[in-house]
């Protein structure tokens, strides 16, 4: 398949909620079913903006943690500068949904994905790309019109080693290359620092994650500012360090992701001044159904591999803490319950917290919406599932 056809065919995706002809209880769904509790989505979305307002800093949520517009348009009604995507075929997704200002956080290297880009530039008014090298900027520079110009960031580095320009030299050559095309214009930087996330312990987080943008500070912005080269946007870091680099003057915007929906990997890291980081609340949920128990003491759930994405952590449900999920292929897992405890039937639907958000959601067609009277009464399209290009 061509990208042409690939393009259109994301580009024809639903974005549109579809609302059930009744309500249904989580008892009636198809599991494993992902399940979203809506007020408590807009809950969280409400406190991250409240809270980097409060800060004087802006809210450039990250939609590869939920790949949906519906999502993203409340985030921008509750004052987000623009949306962050990974990839390109995220931001073709949700441009085609009606979202305007974009900034794509991943470079890009060849030149059929510059010319996505070069498209996409036509058609929205507000997209931002990165870049780290040199390749990067030529490739883009080759595709781009002049009379659709592109807002650049230079993805900058530290200490990740994932992406990003690393020295002073390197980024001043970069920021040379960039204003000499007038198909771009160089709009700041972005740095983050995906490694200090999960550090567990607020106080370490917060040493660990101050120091590196001291250092970045040291490295790459005070020499930029000394040469008069102003970076408008400084943009980035996530969840695990919101309510830190909010100290951070030159930051100018947060790339926040997970919030919107919480999971595992994140509740245990701890927060300020809780053991679990407990800021956010978990909006999503992985229903699952009990199908089968060929022993006592375990019994087999519908989702396994293709119900989750977990790197480290496995599910876990909030209803039975001591019960313990694991992995038993691509469709199962297998709750071992406490010693002689059998609170567990078959035909029961449990919920389970994701390990992982970002790559669970990916694996999932649609949520399953959840209201006030904890009746499913719609379906929102994760419109971006599968973009990973
Ligand atoms: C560049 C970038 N910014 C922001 C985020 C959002 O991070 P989080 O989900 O931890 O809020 C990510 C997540 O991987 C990312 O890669």
């Amino acid at each position: 398949m061509s990208i042409p056809l690939v393009l259109e065919q994301l580009r024809s995706r639903s974005h549109e909620a579809v609302m059930l002809e009744e309500p249904v209880p989580t008892s009636e769904l198809p599991t494993p079913a992902l399940l979203l509790n809506r007020p408590a989505l807009e809950r969280n979305i409400s406190a991250m903006a409240t809270y980097l307002e409060s800060h004087g800093k802006g809210f450039r949520p990250h939609a590869k943690t939920h790949k949906c517009p519906l999502i993203c348009q409340r985030q921008i009604a509750a004052g987000a500068v623009g949306i962050c995507v990974a990839k390109v075929g995220e931001a073709v997704a949700h441009a085609a949904a009606g979202i305007e200002s974009i900034l794509i956080t991943s470079p890009v290297t060849t030149a059929p994905k510059a010319a996505v880009i070069a498209d996409l530039a036509r058609q929205i008014s507000g997209l931002s790309v990165v870049v780290d090298s040199m390749a990067g900027v030529d490739v883009l520079a080759a595709q781009l019109d002049a009379s659709s110009p592109v807002a650049v960031l230079i993805d900058l580095d530290v200490a990740m080693g994932r992406t990003g320009a690393r020295g002073l030299d390197k980024v001043l050559a970069l920021h040379e290359r960039i204003v000499a095309h007038p198909m771009m214009r160089f709009a700041g930087v972005q740095h983050y620092a995906g490694h200090l996330m999960h550090v567990e312990g607020f106080d370490r987080r917060r040493e660990k994650s101050l120091s590196l943008w001291s250092r970045l500070r040291d490295e790459v912005l005070t020499g930029l500012a000394e040469r008069g080269i102003e970076c408008a946007v400084v943009t980035g870091a996530g969840t695990g360090t919101y309510n830190i680099d909010v100290e951070v003057p030159e930051l100018t915007d947060l790339q926040v992701g997970s919030y919107i929906f919480m999971d595992e990997e994140y509740r245990l890291i701890g927060g300020r001044e809780s053991e679990r980081f407990d800021d956010f609340e978990v909006s999503l949920n992985v229903a699952c159904t009990t199908i089968s128990q060929p022993r006592n003491g375990a019994i087999t759930v519908d989702g396994g591999y293709k119900a989750f994405a977990s790197d480290s952590v496995a599910p876990v449900t909030d209803a039975l803490p001591d019960v313990k999920f694991h992995f038993a292929g691509d469709e199962h897992g297998v709750l071992a319950l406490p010693d002689g405890e059998q609170e567990l039937r078959l035909g029961q639907i449990l919920q389970f917290v994701t390990p992982h958000c970002d790559p669970t959601v990916n694996l999932h067609d649609y949520y399953w919406v959840q209201e006030e009277d904890n009746l499913v009464h719609s379906c929102w399209p994760i419109t971006a599932r599968g973009a990973s290009w």
